[in-house]
């Protein structure tokens, strides 16, 4: 169905930060399919991996037990400290899941009406009840009646969320993005999770966060939420779980992990042997790679870079990010600069909220990747003006 605005290129075969389409010409990919491809393309241990699982096993059900499913919940609950986990196939799966936690731990109090509390500018997928807790007006757009139970408020005042608490009953929870990928790579002052933390504490609450684009690694450390020093009650993962296997993961602590029991939510698909195996090869290769570290340091050249070649560019708003999650904030709309890139510069790049270019490269980017992304990204933003727009 029409339900993309797509470029006219397709690939046919990648490698690392590389894709080839089928003429033969080489792109370097700075968007690795949106925070998916971590690893890269094509990494030899995930299609080995991938190859042995699938002469296996690939699928049974889970009406029956999944070692590999275990093995991952296993490991997922070391890396994060959330000791239980439900397996799904996608971002916004995982967000439902959470949805449900919340709304049941409502519901166990008495709560008949549940309140999530959700911010400006979220993005949490696009089924029915995380449309309704996206911010998105141009998404959400002739799918009313939206899903009740969400109320919002802007993202990064924690003031906003404790006034809350004062005025409005029936809250269950806050759902939110440690850092806002789709709506334009926006970071929250320091110090606002261990705010929020605080405010879930005291109103018996739970703080749910939504690490589908920033988890494993992306932001330089696992998950966003670690340099706070707090932890969450439930943290939503997929995306680069599986480096382009579809997996997703709602992982809970010990307020939220006992809620959901048997029969109250499943998924036919999900955390079946061949993606849980390959999620547990794509762990075992960020881990043995460091890559959280990596992503810290190419982040940091990527924005010096950046900073470096557009620096008083007076169409340049701002540079931002976290680790390799970086965003260019323009004066102007910018969606152009992506084919711009594709055509001039062989690149991929990614533009949100009309006016920012994001920038997510693959963790085992090299140097000289990033070196390249930086440059040819200053060439565009410099050779290009608003009334190029049209
Ligand atoms: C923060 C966040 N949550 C949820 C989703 C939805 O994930 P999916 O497309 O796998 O459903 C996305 C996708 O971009 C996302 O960035």
């Amino acid at each position: 169905m029409n339900t993309y605005a797509r470029l006219p290129v397709s690939f046919v075969r990648g490698q690392g930060s590389r894709l080839w389409d089928a003429a033969g010409r080489e792109y370097l990919d700075a968007t690795a399919g949106v925070a998916v491809a971590g690893l890269g393309h094509a990494h030899p241990a995930v299609a080995e991996v991938l190859a042995e699982q699938a002469h296996l096993l690939v699928h049974t059900s889970n009406l029956w037990g999944i070692e590999w499913q275990a093995r991952l919940g296993e490991r997922l609950a070391r890396l994060s400290g959330l000791e239980r986990a439900f397996f799904c196939n996608s971002g916004c799966e995982a967000n439902e899941a959470a949805i449900k936690l919340a709304r049941l731990h409502g519901h166990r109090q008495g709560i008949e009406r549940p309140l999530i509390v959700v911010m400006q500018g979220a993005f949490h997928g696009r089924t029915l009840a995380t449309l309704s807790a996206s911010d998105s007006p141009k998404a959400q757009a002739g799918f009313g009646p939206l899903v009740e139970g969400f109320v919002r408020v802007p993202f990064g005042d924690a003031g906003a969320v404790r006034a809350l608490a004062r005025q409005q009953p029936g809250i269950v929870a806050v759902l939110l993005e440690p850092v806002q990928g789709e709506s334009g790579v926006r970071l929250p002052p320091p110090g606002y999770l261990r705010q929020l933390r605080d405010v879930c504490d005291e109103e018996g609450w739970l703080l749910m966060l939504d690490e589908v684009q920033t988890g494993l690694g992306r932001t330089g450390h696992w998950f966003a939420f670690q340099p706070s020093g707090i932890r969450p009650d439930v943290m939503t993962l997929a995306k680069a779980l599986g480096n382009g296997v579809p997996i997703g993961a709602c992982l809970a602590g010990a307020r939220a992990s006992q809620l959901f029991g048997p029969g109250q939510h499943g998924s036919t698909f999900g955390g079946n042997p061949l993606a849980c195996r390959t999620a547990c090869t794509v762990l075992d290769t960020i881990e043995g790679a460091s890559l959280p570290r990596r992503a810290a340091e190419l982040g940091l050249r990527l924005l010096h870079q950046l900073d470096a070649g557009l620096a008083g560019h007076h169409d340049v708003l701002d540079i931002r990010g976290s680790g390799l999650l970086v965003g260019i904030e323009l004066a102007w709309p910018c969606g152009h600069l992506v084919q711009r890139a594709l055509h001039e510069e062989a690149l991929l790049i990614n533009v949100t909220r009309d006016t920012t270019v994001r920038l997510l490269p693959p963790l085992t980017s090299s140097i000289d990747d990033i070196d390249r992304t930086a440059e040819a990204v200053v060439r565009l933003v410099r050779t290009s003006q608003a009334r190029q727009v049209a």
